[in-house]
């Protein structure tokens, strides 16, 4: 195992291609266009490490705090620096949101024109806005993420066009890093490794990264990698294509994920699992982050937050149950994306504020103590 972890520490912030070099498909002469993506922190959970406990510790790998708010920015520094490098004339993408948040500010950064192909209507309005004010053309189409994918499929077989999905090999290679980063934090990959599942790059993408960096001797064990999709999208969780995908939690709305067979591959040799859980589990995980640990996630990031509570409650018949969790172990959550990215999902939730006058008494008595 590497001792040098001085000089990663030192990297952070510098980006992840400036970072991981060595890991990623990049040659002295590849321009790298960053936005100072990647180390992101790996928070302990107090809290979630009491409920799961028998001594176990669970860390909480907060991606909102990339530049464009998600994962997503991991991947795409890789994909529009191979782009530029390739002299590619414009980046195309279909996108729940986030994809197209950060393609879009990359594209920026890079110079590059940037279309975005999304299904109307069904966009969380933050990571929209940010689509908008980067300047990128935004394509509404009358259909589902599925649809809007197969559109840019065909797009992408045009010479003038680069997809920046995770189709992508430079997005997967750029994403891996997180997993590097896990590994560099806790001194070795962790034992259990939740997150949420929509296109299934990201598991795809962790897998390679743990893999190859137990290859490379920086870490010595693999965890086992547990998806967690919501009930109304669950493709892989029930084997099938889902027609109409529906959930609150936008981001991963999706019926028939591009990354399918690596993302049950990267399960059943990690020995993982696939759950399920319900958009009012995602909601109830949502709020308990914020209020108990200081972390608002947007929905989809939520998922591996109720998944672990599914693992922790035998009534509600787990797929990964906490029986399979031996004692002590390293468990980590990726919460993928910034809570202020999707502030509908939330606002339904607050509540109305009357004002007061402004006196002590007036604010005393409104504050209820
Ligand atoms: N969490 C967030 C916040 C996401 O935006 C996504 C995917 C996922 C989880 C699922 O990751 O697709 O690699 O399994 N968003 C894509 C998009 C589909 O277009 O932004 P995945």
């Amino acid at each position: 195992m590497s001792t040098d972890t001085t000089s990663f520490q030192a990297d952070r912030g510098r980006g992840v291609i400036a970072r991981y070099r060595e890991f990623l498909p990049v040659s002295a002469g590849t321009p790298v266009i960053s936005l100072g993506e990647g180390g992101t922190p790996l928070l302990h959970s107090p809290r979630l490490s009491a409920i799961v406990g028998r001594g176990c510790e669970v860390y909480l790998k907060c991606e909102g705090l990339n530049p464009t708010g998600s994962f997503k920015d991991r991947g795409m520094t890789v994909a529009v620096s191979k782009a530029v490098e390739r002299n590619t004339a414009a980046l195309i993408c279909a996108s729940t949101g986030n994809t197209s948040a950060s393609a879009a500010a990359y594209s920026a950064r890079a110079g590059l024109r940037c279309a975005v192909v999304l299904p109307a209507g069904k966009i969380a309005t933050g990571k929209l806005l940010q689509a908008m004010a980067h300047g990128a053309r935004i394509v509404a189409i009358e259909g589902n993420f599925d649809d809007a994918f197969l559109v840019v499929r065909a797009l992408g077989r045009r010479p003038d066009f680069a997809i920046v999905n995770s189709i992508n090999p430079d997005r997967i290679a750029g994403q891996k890093t997180a997993a590097f980063e896990v590994g560099d934090d806790l001194g070795d990959a962790p034992d259990f490794h939740l997150l949420p599942l929509g296109n299934a790059g990201n598991i795809t993408a962790y897998w390679a990264g743990y893999r190859e960096y137990l290859e490379a001797g920086r870490s010595t064990r693999l965890p086992a990698m547990i998806g967690v999709q919501a009930a109304g999208a669950a493709p892989i969780f029930h084997g099938r294509v889902v027609e109409d995908p529906e959930t609150i939690a936008s981001a991963i709305r999706i019926g028939n994920p591009a990354s399918w067979e690596t993302a049950t591959r990267a399960v059943q040799d990690s020995g993982g699992g696939v759950d399920i859980v319900t958009d009012e589990e995602i909601l109830a995980a949502q709020s308990w982050l914020a209020t108990n640990e200081g972390v608002f996630v947007e929905p989809a990031s939520a998922t591996p937050i109720a998944g672990l509570f599914k693992c922790c409650d035998p009534a509600r018949g787990p797929a990964f149950p906490l029986t399979k969790i031996p004692e002590g172990s390293k468990i980590v959550c990726t919460v993928t994306g910034h809570g202020l990215k999707d502030p509908d999902a939330i606002a339904d939730r607050t509540t109305k504020l009357a004002a007061v006058p402004p006196t002590e008494q007036a604010v005393l008595r409104a504050i209820g103590f």
